[in-house]
């Protein structure tokens, strides 16, 4: 079967000197893949190569079969791609409403929320509908991105740090929703610190080393002394 996401030997960087070296991932359709590694190990490089955001890249980038390697970031979307980005980029001078609504593409592949689902999932969001995104919190932030994503109806969702900030109840929810998205078919590609959570929802893992994968496999084989070594991480379930 064609992989839904495949990275084949990617190099990619901001200047002369490559952030990633010669990195290779593939994601089956509806598969969950955690990316990990310590802080600048160049996992957000790895999301924003594969969106056409960095100045250079070299290798392949195929989802469903097709070469990414020449689409603006804007084409993603109609393709079934949605991004939950590092540091959220929500467009300060739109109302809520409108960052969810106002880029979603007319045609989509995977299962697509309506705002009304996204308001049910976080109600605080829905609350804040006419507010402007300069004037949201951090974790509101943190929802309106998850939600502009969801709307998308993606086929791969990629999540850079998405629960990153969040008090620990809506952290859960985002955990949950995450599995109910993987059950659905949805394959996720999901950056994140909680280790634990990690190993409940993602079967493998890839964890990048100065950009390269310094370490692959099923998420079981993860021992503690590994996980502490190459992520700084207590490694217990
Ligand atoms: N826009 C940029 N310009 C130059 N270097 C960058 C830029 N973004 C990231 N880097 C460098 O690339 C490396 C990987 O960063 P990043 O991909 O953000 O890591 P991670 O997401 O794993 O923390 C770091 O050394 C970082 O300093
Ligand atoms: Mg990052």
């Amino acid at each position: 079967m064609t992989p839904l996401l495949e990275l084949d030997r990617v190099s990619a960087g901001y200047g002369a000197a490559p952030v990633l070296t010669d990195l290779s991932l593939s994601l089956p359709a509806g598969g969950a893949m955690a990316l990990l590694g310590r802080n600048g190990m160049g996992k957000t490089t790895t999301v924003r190569a594969l969106a056409g955001q960095t100045p250079w890249r070299t290798g392949s980038i195929r989802f469903d079969g097709r070469e990414l390697a020449d689409l603006p970031p804007h084409r993603l979307a109609p393709l079934g791609i949605a991004v939950v980005p590092e540091g959220r980029r929500i467009f300060p001078t739109l109302t809520v409403r409108e960052n969810l609504t106002a880029f979603a593409p007319r045609r989509t592949k995977g299962p697509r929320w309506t705002p009304e689902q996204v308001w049910a999932l976080f109600p605080e969001l829905a609350a804040r509908a006419d507010a402007a995104g300069a004037h949201l919190s951090g974790g509101e932030q943190q929802m309106l991105a998850i939600g502009r994503a969801l709307v998308t109806g993606p086929r791969l969702l990629i999540l850079d740090e998405a629960t990153e900030g969040l008090a620990p109840p809506l952290r859960a929810r985002v955990w949950e929703l995450l599995a109910d998205l993987r059950a659905g078919g949805v394959g996720l590609v999901v950056i994140d610190t909680s280790l634990a959570e990690i190993r409940r929802l993602c079967p493998e893992v890839t964890i990048l080393v100065r950009g390269a994968a310094a370490w692959r496999g099923p998420v079981a084989d993860l021992d503690a002394a590994t996980a502490e070594r190459l992520l700084g991480l207590p490694g217990r379930p």
